[in-house]
């Protein structure tokens, strides 16, 4: 495939995944009971590299802005807020079996699936495979609320977080300083059964959403949408992920959704070729007007001389999603000093663990209580290791596998003039600095800006 030819990164995304699980970044669920199909476990590093994935999306889009607010809505909402959305009736792919290997496969990616047999082919390439007509298969999981199974018990985990913000525009125009152009921000798991998960944590029946819908006067409507792409586009690139790898793709008329006008994906280039990292779409008023219809509850805003619809702008990223570009944008493999050096360039601010602090023999009681008190001095600054257990050269390694951007090595010398080497992760340069000034020093850099490679 072309992409597949243009891709230039050492990752693959069986390499990540093995990395992942190596390191305690994320593991096959229920690993013990012989997993579950495309469902992950984060580890400790992996919690840590989520957490700031998430942070630094809510620091952009929120923090960092006067005219976003956030909201944490319930998973389980009310079984009719799905019927209004259009996604009882229409949120599905197209499925079909094949009555020979038993397998499902979604009608309109044939093409890229692979049958159950071996030499595996392309589903109905052979006389033997018998393909089932394509049906609608709804990707909503359902649960039932009480203790009664019956029909009226029925309800529905979210597919998107989206929903759960629409149903609280009224009570979050009333009760919060906002007005036209303004945002609701909610971070959460969404749930779908998707008939083809895969590529590790690309496509997950579980995982978590960062959606924003962005409420502005119609008139303003495609101004706000090509702002949105342009923001989201800048964020990506300032975490660190090549720009050669991102693009933005519009959809077709034929790919829409029900609810958009318009929509464009940031598109990454993973090795498995390019694909949707984040959907900006502009889904006019379709869900207020939808949710007032269906609640009869007027979803509009409310001004001193104004009354309207606010039309609205979506960027719908997956924080899963984001981790998995990030860790395979960082991953690097190379040879230094004639060793294999397997390396995560994470952006710092992404990086599970920002310092390590290591003495440079384990065991030399006077090193060790130096590297420990200039450890405990750091933790309360920003997230740091402490690691004494063997050879320097294998610490290292360790820490550069986790994208552990500097490390801060106490020696003879330190015991001597107080100073420490600290090594960059990248550039594998090591400076002496002042141990007096390290917390300073990690703390500003930190927020300097970096550039990938
Ligand atoms: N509210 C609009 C919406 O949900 P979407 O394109 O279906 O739009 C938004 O989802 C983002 O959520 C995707 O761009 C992707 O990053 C993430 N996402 C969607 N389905 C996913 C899945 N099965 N596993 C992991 N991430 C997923």
């Amino acid at each position: 495939m072309d992409e597949l030819e243009r891709y230039e990164g050492t990752a693959t995304i069986e390499k990540v995944a093995a990395l992942s699980r190596r390191r305690g970044f994320v593991y096959p669920s229920s690993d013990i009971y012989g997993g579950l199909g495309s469902a992950y476990d984060y580890g400790h590093y992996g919690v840590l590299l989520k957490q700031n994935v998430k942070a630094a999306w809510q620091r952009a889009l929120v923090q960092e802005r006067d005219d976003v607010v956030m909201l944490d809505s319930a998973i389980i909402l009310h079984p009719s807020v799905w019927v209004t959305s259009g996604h009882v009736g229409g949120f599905s792919d197209p499925l079909v079996d094949c009555r020979t290997c038993k397998l499902r496969f979604r009608a309109d990616q044939l093409d890229a699936s692979a049958c159950g047999r071996k030499p595996s082919r392309r589903p109905g390439e052979t006389p033997e495979c018998d393909l089932t007509e394509a049906r609608a298969f709804n990707l909503m999981f359902e649960t039932q609320i009480g203790p009664v199974r019956d029909e009226g018990a029925r309800a529905y985990l979210r597919p998107e977080t989206a929903q759960g913000i629409f149903v609280n525009f009224k009570n979050i125009t009333s009760s919060m300083r906002v007005k036209p152009p303004f945002g609701i921000a909610q971070i959460g798991k969404s749930f779908r059964n998707e008939i083809t998960p895969g590529n590790f944590l690309f496509r997950m029946r579980e995982f978590e959403q960062m959606e924003m819908e962005f409420f502005v006067p119609p008139a303003e409507a495609e101004r706000w949408y090509a702002y949105w792409i342009d923001e989201r586009r800048r964020w990506y690139l300032e975490l660190g992920l090549r720009a050669s790898h991102l693009r933005v793709r519009a959809h077709d008329a034929d790919e829409l959704s029900h609810y958009s006008s318009a929509t464009s994906d940031l598109e990454y280039l993973f090795p498995i070729g390019w694909s949707e990292l984040e959907g900006i779409a502009n889904r006019g008023d379709f869900d207020l007007k939808a949710h007032s219809a269906g609640s009869n509850t007027t979803l509009e805003w409310v001004g001193h001389e104004e009354r309207f619809v606010p039309h609205v702008i979506e960027p719908a990223a997956g924080a899963d999603r984001a981790a998995l570009a990030f860790l395979v944008d960082a991953y690097d493999e190379e040879v230094v000093a004639e060793r294999p050096r397997t390396v995560l360039r994470l952006h710092p601010r992404l990086a599970p663990v920002k310092a390590a602090v290591l003495p440079l023999v384990g065991n030399d009681s006077a090193l060790v209580e130096k590297a420990r008190a200039l450890f405990e001095e750091l933790r309360r600054a920003l997230p740091c290791e402490y690691d004494d257990s063997s050879a320097i050269g294998k610490r290292y390694r360790r820490q550069d596998e986790i994208g552990t951007p500097w490390a801060i090595t106490i020696d003879a010398d330190t015991l001597l003039d107080d100073t420490v080497t600290l090594r960059d992760r990248d550039s594998l340069g090591q400076v002496r600095i002042p141990i007096g000034g390290a917390r300073e020093l990690l703390l500003e850099r930190l927020e300097a800006p970096w550039l990938p490679r």
